[in-house]
């Protein structure tokens, strides 16, 4: 369901790593600015420790009066400049890091108009919306944390160590001799994070998944009510997203303790033979403590260098499904060297022409043809393979075998744009988006004007009841067109197929869901919609077409019979049958 996939979480960590530094890359300008605002962050945190010796030394010790008053005011100013310097790296950092999700998302949201319906049937909506959301997001929080902590905590942590060898390297190479015994922790947690990270990711699309689907499903779920069983199922969902999350606090939580431990051994031995050479005379308390401070102070940027590993490894795993999400290739696209189509003119054939989605063949061997003008009818059992023989036409799928042609010319050789642009559809689920009547009828033709879009209303039968609604052609139709009746719905499809005016129509059961009234109104707006036009039309009340200029009757996948109406009737097959029964 939610597709890991191989390859995800495996060793492809620095391939992940390079590849979303490329996106950082118009940021360049930005990121050096941070970078100076990161070396002030360090300096004058480095000053403060610095300052600790004098404190010490001149104000506690020697009794400095001047510096007693002098001290304090530096220590203010180094803190206001230190705060100015992290404010511009904070909001800088975080700029790259909104920048750099803002474009992935798009380019996965382009990515993602550009895929077939083939992609679409096998991958659920809550899981693309998952990728597109919070796959992203959770890179966004590896870029913008981690990239700063990354860059501003070590150079933190160099000036600090600076100091510390500055006043006092023998002590320093005693403090810091155990470091590298705390790169094994960070290693072992940020593989495990990795792992986690990529599971977590992984149910959340799940979860994603339940929920768009079930709240799509609510009346069904009403209906039968389900509720209870869908609740259930959330909470083993939402439970099941809690676990990981916990895993990864968990891994989390641990780090900072381990590397912390480690560091804090080294110190202690520091301070131990520190405080015997204080006490000996051999170093003054200002020399010491200032170096205890600045050991103090790099136990922060040590412990976010420790998480670091950690934060990225996550980010990383959510990378991977994003890359794998945008490295699937489009299945239909246009070909290399690819032609418009030029105004449709003389006919559509079917050249034996076979297809299967799977591994059954669906299609074999379907040879019609529609000259331009004319319209042709498919009848037959449900499941014979009607929808799937239109839907080849606008190459919502590839033919197999055969050819489909377009005045002679390959479809598979035109753009999508000019083929699909000289089609319209109008299918038998109608799909209207969360906006006004006005928006759905022109979304074929943005630029229509008011007079157009009335125009096209009126000929699919809509005005009059568009007129009625509340604000008239302004009125949001809800989501999925809630607010309208099947009937309703259906007539403002037609009227934007209307408002296309394109050469070829295709009508797939375009008035089976209706009742009888509204039937008649909205075949009276298909007559009208179906004048000059070549036409495709599906019905499954064979009532509809007896005046199409040809019948094909569909059949397990084959045109088992072809003529007019009363051809057919005269033939005493399978038409006969369908008709009479
Ligand atoms: N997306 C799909 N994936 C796999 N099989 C499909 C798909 N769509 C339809 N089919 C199968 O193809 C056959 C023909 O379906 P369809 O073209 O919708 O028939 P009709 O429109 O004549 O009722 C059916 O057996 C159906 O199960
Ligand atoms: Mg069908």
């Amino acid at each position: 369901m939610s597709g890991g996939g191989p390859g995800a979480g495996g060793a492809t960590g620095p391939e992940e790593f390079r590849r979303v530094l490329r996106y950082l890359r118009p940021y360049i300008p930005r990121m050096v600015a941070a970078g100076f605002c990161m070396l002030g962050v360090a300096a004058f945190t480095g000053v403060f420790a610095l300052l600790i010796k004098n404190v010490l030394d001149d104000v506690f010790i020697r009794g400095d009066r001047f510096m007693l008053t002098l001290i304090p005011g530096v220590i203010l100013a180094t803190f206001f400049l230190k705060g100015l310097f992290y404010y511009g790296q904070q909001y800088l950092m975080g700029f790259i890091g909104q920048g750099v999700i803002r474009d992935l998302r798009g380019e996965v949201y382009d990515h993602l108009q550009e895929m077939d319906l083939r992609f679409y049937q096998t991958h659920p909506t809550g899981n693309l919306v998952s990728r597109t959301l919070n796959d992203v997001n959770l890179l966004k929080e590896t870029i913008d944390t981690s990239f700063t902590s990354l860059l501003s905590d070590s150079i933190t942590l160099v000036t600090l160590l600076g100091v510390v060898v500055y006043r006092d390297w023998k002590l320093a190479l005693i403090a810091f001799g155990v470091a590298p015994l705390a790169l094994w922790p960070i290693r072992l947690f940020g593989q495990r994070m990795k792992q986690i990270s990529r599971r977590s990711q992984e149910t959340i699309a799940d979860l994603t998944d339940f929920l768009t689907e079930s709240l799509a499903g609510h009346r069904v779920i009403q209906a039968f009510t389900a509720e209870a069983r869908a609740r259930e199922r959330f909470a083993a969902h939402n439970q099941l997203y809690f676990r990981k999350l916990m895993k990864k606090t968990q891994a989390r939580a641990f780090t900072s303790p381990t590397v912390e431990m480690i560091v804090a051994v080294g110190a202690v031995a520091a301070v131990y033979y520190g405080g015997s050479r204080v006490i000996a005379g051999e170093l003054t308390p200002g020399t010491f403590f200032s170096f205890l401070t600045a050991l103090i102070m790099s136990y922060q940027p040590i412990r976010k260098l420790g998480n670091l590993h950690v934060g990225i490894q996550e980010g990383l795993a959510a990378a991977a499904r994003i890359f794998q999400l945008l490295d699937e290739p489009p299945g239909i696209c246009d070909r290399a060297g690819a032609t418009e189509l030029a105004p449709f003119a003389r006919e559509v054939r079917f050249e034996s022409v076979s297809f299967r989605y799977e591994e059954e063949w669906i299609l074999r061997d379907v040879a019609l043809t529609a000259r331009a003008g004319e319209t042709v009818a498919f009848v037959g059992p449900s499941g014979g393979g009607k929808t799937t023989l239109v839907h080849l036409l606008p190459r919502f799928y590839e033919v197999e075998e055969g050819a489909i042609t377009l005045d002679g010319v390959d479809i598979r050789t035109l753009t999508l744009h000019s083929l699909r642009g000289q089609i319209a559809l109008v299918g038998q689920d109608t799909f209207l988006f969360n906006t006004t009547v006005r928006d759905n009828i022109a979304y074929g033709r943005p630029a229509a004007t008011e007079a157009e879009i009335v125009a096209a209303a009126q000929a699919a039968n809509a005005h009059t009841f568009v007129s009625a609604l509340p604000n008239g052609y302004d009125t949001v139709v809800g989501e999925q067109g809630v607010r309208l009746s099947g009937g309703q719905k259906q007539r403002l499809s037609i009227a934007r197929a209307i408002l296309k005016d394109a050469p070829i129509l295709i009508l797939d059961e375009a008035t089976s869901a209706l009742d009888t009234e509204s039937e008649a109104l909205v075949q009276e707006a298909l007559t009208h919609l179906m004048v000059g036009r070549t036409t495709f039309v599906i019905a499954h009340r064979l009532s509809t077409i007896q005046q199409a200029d040809r019948i094909y009757v569909v059949d397990g996948g084959r045109i088992v019979e072809a003529g007019s109406h009363a051809e057919l009737l005269a033939r005493a097959g399978l038409y006969r049958r369908l008709y009479e029964g």
